[in-house]
């Protein structure tokens, strides 16, 4: 069992450190008081190689594994969440689904230019009736021959507003259920794309947010993705690996608040000491820290699954249901050991813990994960192809 990072996945946590202090900390308040999209800052992150680290060097991307884009994802969640949100979704959800599942035609078009970050994606799942229920899509795809015509109605799109590529399931065959549901690629200048109202959002508040409308919109048969029918399963294994990406956020988001609060702890004087140096501060950090150890161990794990070309539904369901759930637990407490302070914007974690609510709903909330690893363990293939070497 091997526990240490290479030299380039070190370069790589480094480097979105930096970026992350120097770039994204600098108007994070500001930007998350008044909803403003981070245009610069997604221009700085596409320049770093953020937005496709994962896409071969072929369509202009980074090459790196998936441990290394969990790296850049925990550092930048440590600071500006609304930044790398678009930086899950862009790779694990839009890159990673075409690169995986796109036809070469398609990797052409679309791909350089959502890995260079030229062009930002969108993945269009989520409908006013179909959240945990994907499989209940109403917006529909009929089959014109040459075309499809695509209409409905999707919900809270990260990117929406922002993006010039949405990855849209739609259902073209209801009698088929879920085997009748297909993806598409759309682009967002096309007519009958309406770029709904933007959210107003407890937290990732400066991330861009809404409803879309597809009104008739034309989309040509070659930007079906995969074969007919196969939409639902690229929509869930495309999320398996989104999962990884949003565990690495909650991670992030954990671990931010728990240095935070250690710096504070040490700083801040109460009763003639440092309040670390009270036993009710001083254990509230060492549970801080023993639960964000484990979460970490289940994201890295998670994306060492999916680099060894092993099943990580479960994994990746894993990971983000503990690192969820420590990203909200300590977030608050984050508040508590920063008292009065943590209670203000200016000391970040208030904005910390409001972020955390959302790693435990999108990309399927708790429950969801719950389901997806139960059904694993009933079906008997959770640990299976783990702690085995490949030969035995
Ligand atoms: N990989 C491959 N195939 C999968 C799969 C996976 N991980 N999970 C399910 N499938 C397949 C099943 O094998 C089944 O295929 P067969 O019939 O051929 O065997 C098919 O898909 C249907 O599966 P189920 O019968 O399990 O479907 P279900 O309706 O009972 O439940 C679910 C499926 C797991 C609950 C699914 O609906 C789900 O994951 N829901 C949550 C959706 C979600 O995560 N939404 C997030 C929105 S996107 C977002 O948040 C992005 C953002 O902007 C940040």
């Amino acid at each position: 069992m091997e526990f240490i990072l290479t030299e380039e996945q070190l370069a790589v946590k480094e480097a979105a450190r930096e970026f992350a202090q120097q770039t994204l900390l600098p108007g994070v308040i500001e930007r998350d008081t008044h909803m403003t999209y981070p245009t610069e800052q997604v221009r700085g992150m596409a320049e770093m190689g953020f937005l496709g680290m994962m896409v071969s060097p072929e369509y202009g991307g980074g090459g790196m594994d998936t441990l290394s884009y969990v790296l850049a994802m925990e550092e930048l969640s440590k600071v500006d969440n609304s930044c790398s949100v678009i930086v899950s979704v862009n790779n694990s959800l839009v890159c990673w689904g075409l690169e995986t599942y796109g036809s070469e035609e398609q990797k052409k078009k679309y791909l350089t230019k959502l890995a260079t970050g030229e062009s930002i994606g969108a993945f269009c799942l989520s409908e006013p009736e179909a959240g945990s229920d994907a499989t209940s899509q109403r917006t529909t795809a009929v089959d014109m021959g040459d075309h499809y015509i695509i209409n409905g109605t999707k919900n809270w799109i990260t990117n929406g507003g922002s993006s010039q590529i949405h990855l849209v399931i739609a259902q073209t065959d209801v009698e088929k259920g879920h085997k009748g549901i297909n993806a598409f690629i759309v682009e967002t200048d096309w007519d009958g794309v309406v770029i709904g109202a933007k959210e107003d959002k407890l937290g990732i508040r400066a991330s861009d947010t809404h409803t879309i409308l597809y009104n008739d919109v034309k989309v040509p048969k070659e930007n079906r993705i995969g074969d007919d029918g196969f939409g639902f399963k690229f929509a869930m294994k495309v999320l398996s690996g989104g999962r990884i990406g949003i565990a690495a956020q909650a991670l992030g988001i954990a671990a931010g608040a728990y240095e935070l609060s250690v710096k504070y702890a040490k700083e801040r004087e109460a009763f003639g000491k440092p309040i670390s140096q009270h036993q009710a501060i001083a254990f509230k950090l060492a549970d801080m820290s023993t639960d964000i150890e484990a979460a970490r161990l289940m994201v890295y794990r998670a994306a060492w699954m999916k680099d060894n070309g092993l099943d990580y539904t479960s994994g990746a369901a894993m990971a983000k249901l503990i690192a969820s759930d420590a990203a909200m637990k300590h977030t608050v407490e984050a508040v508590q050991v920063h008292g009065g302070y943590g209670f203000v914007k200016e000391y970040h974690v208030e904005r910390l813990m409001r972020d955390a609510k959302i790693t435990q709903i999108y990309e399927g909330t708790s429950e969801i994960q719950k389901l997806v690893i139960s059904r694993n363990i009933l079906k008997g293939t959770l640990y299976e192809p783990m702690w085995k070497p490949s030969n035995s």
